[in-house]
């Protein structure tokens, strides 16, 4: 798939018909390794759950979180029918959560060329949350959590997204 295509078609979908298999997972994995991280620190590292009581755990605590937020209530059924990937890294590294940010963007481009989706579960990233996680996949103490997705084969397509237009937002020499 070309690269343009890619970005303009990824989309979250969070409706699955099936996970993200172990071949589709290592090539999702593989794309972030070549993303671009501070001072080339490379700070990830995947944890890949399969296991279904796992997943079941993981949704818990992400409705948890939705609700602790006091956000919208979400069909999150999709975190038990898709793959999730943890990425974690070493806590004493600067700047890791931002460089997974890349590497995690580079698995959402790759997960849309083998036509799957990815949807990150931001509602993770809080203290609590994390330190129940942790413990869930059991990470030692020197790691931290930078970021869940989940994979799957979406079984729905996407409204047709809304962008912002280039004329508004772009800006030259002045703002
Ligand atoms: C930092 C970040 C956190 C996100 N967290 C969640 C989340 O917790 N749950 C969810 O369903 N989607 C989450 N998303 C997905 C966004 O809702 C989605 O990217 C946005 O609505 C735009 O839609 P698109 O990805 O189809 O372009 C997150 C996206 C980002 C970048």
């Amino acid at each position: 798939m070309e690269l343009d295509k890619a970005i303009k078609t990824r989309r979250t979908i969070r409706s699955f018909s099936r996970a993200a298999n172990r071949e589709e997972i290592r090539g999702i994995i593989e794309a972030a390794l070549y993303a671009p991280s501070a001072m080339n620190s490379q700070p990830w590292e995947f944890v890949v759950i399969e296991r279904q009581e796992k997943k079941a755990k993981i949704r818990g605590l992400y409705d948890k979180a939705r609700n602790l937020l006091g956000i919208y209530r979400q069909d999150s059924e999709f975190i038990e029918k898709g793959t999730i990937v943890i990425i974690v890294s070493p806590k004493e590294v600067k700047n890791a959560r931002i460089s997974c940010a890349f590497a995690l963007q580079n698995m959402l481009l790759k997960a849309t060329e083998l036509k799957l989706s990815g949807v990150i579960l931001g509602v993770l990233n809080s203290e609590k949350i994390e330190r129940e996680l942790a413990e869930i996949i059991k990470l030692p103490s020197n790691k931290k959590i930078s970021f869940v997705a989940v994979f799957g084969k979406p079984n729905k397509r996407p409204t047709e997204k809304e962008i912002k237009s280039l004329e508004r937002i772009i800006h030259f020499d002045v703002f």
